[in-house]
């Protein structure tokens, strides 16, 4: 558990972006899971906050590691496949109080018609898609800005 809860930004991750790299590059580009992990570490730093960050294959864990966030400064999230089906993902946001960006690497809309619908975007505060690992770092600058001083 973070020290600073009000500090620390949490960055999870969800099924299948451990393959980053090498899954379907053409969509997701070449950067890995590490390399984004390493832009939120980077931005982080910049702004003074801690991180948490995690990747689960599971919807069950990643429901524990959403409440494990309740108290932060918020909370970036790519639910990869699970925003596009959980309604667990999205009790888990509300019941935990979080302040949520969602995020997506490709443009979910620009795709096939069941990425259209997440059930994350109408409980988080904001949607960045279709910007790679930038939309990562844009997010946490976003959550940086609502930080109380
Ligand atoms: C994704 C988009 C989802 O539709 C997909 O299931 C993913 C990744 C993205 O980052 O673009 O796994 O969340």
């Amino acid at each position: 558990m973070p020290v600073h809860p009000s500090t620390t930004v949490h960055v999870l991750n969800g099924p299948n972006l451990n393959l980053l790299g090498t899954r379907e590059p053409a969509v997701y580009g070449r950067a890995t899971l590490a390399d984004v992990e390493d832009a939120c570490r980077s931005t982080c730093d910049r702004h003074g906050l801690e991180l948490v960050f995690r990747q689960t294959n599971h919807e069950g864990e990643l429901v524990t590691l959403l409440q494990q966030a309740a108290g932060s400064l918020g909370v970036v999230l790519n639910a990869a496949a699970y925003t596009h089906t959980s309604i667990a993902l999205a009790d888990a946001i509300k019941a935990a109080g979080l302040n949520v960006v969602e995020v997506h690497l490709s443009n979910v809309f620009a795709r096939e018609a069941f990425r259209h619908h997440s059930f994350i975007s109408p409980v988080a505060r904001g949607v960045i898609c279709g910007l790679g690992i930038e939309g990562y770092r844009l997010a946490i600058d976003v959550l940086a800005s609502s930080r109380a001083n």
